[in-house]
């Protein structure tokens, strides 16, 4: 078995799909099911039972042992976070209690399980720590992109509360020996991403009338990467990974965020015109900008491709085209996940950025 947690939310549930279609061993799913937690996007497994879907908290201890005492997995893969940046700003104390008080839990609970393996069991496993760009700060037009040998500069309270996890994987690393690897990503985009951010929240508007809300100029830069890329590099990292490495992951896709909300109107304007006539453009509104707005990300994934030999499959064209009709496919879906608490989100959020 592999132990994955946030296993419900948008990168853990692409993850555990992919996983168990490409005959990987069986899953325990570790999800407390917040608000960016939905079960529906691992319906396709229901009654699989490879698939043993547990709803808790990283951070429970006591439970974490039992998970592991029982199922003995040969790897644990965190996923589990609070990941918006938005959120974290109104409200960061959740980001530490999950991301850096539940990260050093699980790692007390890893540590405790790892310290019993013996022979072949000890020798083989692994933690694996999914993290994100966004801890090495934010970088000038023209300054190279991140490496791993970038130093940490988090700007906001997720990225903070995300460099801390990162620093304690190490450090268990570094202290006890526990064998682990940490993956530093890009922005993710695909099916089942909340529509809270840029991506799905633009389609989601598009489509619904609403303004397509563009923070400040709309010139501030991600890389982008499909998250089927992001999922197969983190089977690489963990298949062949050089313990306490870490390994940035992009897409070499680095876009001005109005391109992007552009490139996702035109796609719609072919694939569902709008009722009306005219073109989904119309709906971009410029809004305040979000308080230290990081710049400019950008990943340079040449460890990955050079000791692993990863590389996206996707282009951002492909996968673009991909996500939008994916968001077209299951309007279901999403009606269902903006429940109350997502429009109450919407108004903490948007209501009082003026146009
Ligand atoms: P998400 O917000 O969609 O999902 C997070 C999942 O974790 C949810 O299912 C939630 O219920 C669960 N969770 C939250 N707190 C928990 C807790 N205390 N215990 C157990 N489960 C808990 O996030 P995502 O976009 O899928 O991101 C997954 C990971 O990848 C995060 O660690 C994030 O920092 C990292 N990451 C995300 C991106 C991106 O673009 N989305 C890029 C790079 C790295
Ligand atoms: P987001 O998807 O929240 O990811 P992150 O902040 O982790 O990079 O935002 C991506 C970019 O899009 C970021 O520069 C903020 C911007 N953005 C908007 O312009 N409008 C929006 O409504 C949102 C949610 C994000």
């Amino acid at each position: 078995m592999i132990l994955v947690t946030g296993g419900a939310g948008f990168i853990g549930s692409n993850f555990v799909l992919d996983w168990l279609a490409a005959g990987g061993e069986g899953v325990v799913n570790l999800d407390k099911l917040t608000y960016a937690g939905n079960l529906e996007n691992l319906r396709s497994l229901e009654g699989n039972s490879r698939h043993v879907f547990v709803q808790g908290d990283i951070g429970d201890q006591q439970l974490v042992r039992q998970l592991l005492a029982r199922h003995r997995p040969r790897a644990v893969l965190n996923f589990a976070a609070e990941s918006h940046v938005d959120r974290s700003i109104h409200a960061p104390g959740t980001f530490i209690e999950t991301n850096v008080v539940g990260t050093f839990r699980l790692l007390e609970a890893v540590r405790a399980y790892w310290g019993e393996l013996k022979g072949g069991e000890r020798e083989g496993f692994r933690l694996l720590h999914v993290s994100t760009d966004e801890v090495y700060g934010s970088l000038a037009p023209k300054d190279p992109a991140f490496t791993e040998q970038n130093k940490y500069e988090p700007n906001s309270p997720y990225s903070a509360s995300k460099a801390a996890s990162d620093h304690l994987v190490r450090a268990y690393h570094h202290t006890y020996g526990l064998p682990v690897l940490t993956t530093n990503c890009s922005n993710n985009y695909g099916p089942y991403h909340f529509p809270e951010k840029l991506i799905p929240l633009m389609i989601v508007n598009a489509l619904a009338g609403k303004p397509l809300p563009v923070y400040g100029d709309g010139q501030q830069i991600r890389d982008w990467l499909y998250v089927g890329d992001h999922c197969s590099a983190i089977r690489r990292v963990l298949e062949a990974g050089r313990l306490g490495e870490t390994y940035n992951i992009g897409g070499w896709n680095e876009k001005p965020n109005l391109e992007i909300v552009q490139t996702v109107c035109n796609l719609l304007d072919e694939l569902k015109p709008r009722a009306g006539g005219g073109s989904y453009r119309e709906q971009i509104t410029f809004v305040t900008d979000r308080p230290g707005h990081d710049r400019r990300y950008a990943i340079d994934a040449r460890k990955i491709e050079r000791e692993l030999g990863w590389k996206p499959a996707e282009t951002f064209e492909t996968g673009i085209r991909k996500t939008v009709r994916w968001y077209l496919e299951h309007g279901d879906w999403v009606q269902r996940v903006q429940s109350g608490a997502y429009r109450e989100w919407m108004n903490t959020n948007y209501a009082a950025r003026a146009a």
